[in-house]
């Protein structure tokens, strides 16, 4: 378990997101038969689909760039999100695990027609959609908490939400994510954006590359802190891809003077909990 802290993410919650990473490779003994639900993550960076069974169990899973069809909270390039999704979806099918029905969700801080889109986009693919849900609750499912700020730091954004008694009182998404990391070491390396972004994410190239990003986390803290003035929150739940970058929560920790907590893999986070609020809507009406 990665905690930064004292403050402990529930052993069932990582399981769950380890076994979502397990299940993104397709597997021949998972059990196909029962109806299951999708959860779709329409990123800046991913486009990422979470299947999971009625009980919430992970059973499989699809990640793909998604070369900025949505940016800023909007759907951007339809067309692309939808080949994007479409090829998803016909894998799993074929596959074998059917889709009773999908859920999508909206970065926060969107609202009307532009949340719908979100939706929409499923739909083109034949999907029955029966719930749109806000990025930070799908987030806060799958950490199991009623309290806290979810800090997702993905490929375009920063979002930044608190969390009270299980509902989102306060949300802001700022211009601020890994494109920007990529744009850093691009200009310090003299190199291509996608060379940077291979840097960025080679684990051998980790201690060489920390202290040129660190001011960029430093500059994320600073946002959250920020936003986080007049709201009493000890606790900063890190997700989204950025976020698995080795040493982002020290650097959140030390500038914000909060408690962070990391999950196991906190890119998965999201996509997982938009097939878990599918779950509980397809099922229980909620
Ligand atoms: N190990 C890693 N280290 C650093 N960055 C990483 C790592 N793994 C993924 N990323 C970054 O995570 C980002 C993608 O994360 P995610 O899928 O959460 O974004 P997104 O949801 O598509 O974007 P957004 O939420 O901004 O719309 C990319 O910028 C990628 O470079
Ligand atoms: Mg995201």
């Amino acid at each position: 378990m990665s905690t930064v802290g004292n403050v402990m993410i529930s052993e069932s919650a990582n399981q769950r997101i380890t076994d979502f990473a397990d299940a993104m490779v397709l597997k021949h003994e998972v059990r196909r038969d029962g109806p299951l639900f999708a959860g779709v993550d329409l990123g800046t960076a991913n486009i990422v689909t979470a299947l999971v069974d009625t009980r919430g169990q992970p059973v499989a899973g699809a990640l793909t760039r998604s070369q900025s069809s949505v940016r800023d909270g909007l759907v951007l390039d339809y067309v692309g999100a939808i080949s994007i999704l479409r090829k998803q979806v016909i894998r799993l099918q074929s596959a074998g695990f059917l889709i009773e029905a999908a859920s999508a969700a909206y970065p926060p801080g969107t609202n009307g027609r532009n949340c719908q889109a979100f939706g929409n986009v499923l739909a083109a693919v034949g999907l029955k959609v029966v719930g749109l849900i806000d990025e930070p609750s799908a987030a806060s499912l799958v950490l199991e908490i009623s309290e806290g700020c979810v800090v997702d730091i993905g490929g375009g954004t920063t979002g930044i939400s608190v969390i009270k008694h299980g509902e989102v009182v306060y949300t802001a998404d700022e211009a601020t994510g890994g494109v920007h990391l990529d744009l850093v070491l691009a200009g310090n390396y003299k190199v291509s954006v996608e060379e940077a972004e291979r840097i960025k994410t080679d684990p051998k190239r980790h201690d060489e590359v920390f202290p040129l990003i660190r001011p960029v986390f430093q500059k994320m803290a600073s946002i959250v802190r920020t936003h986080l003035q007049g709201y009493s929150v000890d606790t900063l739940y890190l997700v989204g891809g950025t976020s698995c970058f080795p040493g982002i929560a020290d650097v959140m920790e030390s500038e914000t003077g909060l408690k962070v907590v990391l999950p196991v893999n906190p890119l998965l986070v999201t996509p997982l909990g938009i097939a878990l609020s599918c779950v509980k809507k397809a099922t229980n009406g909620e």
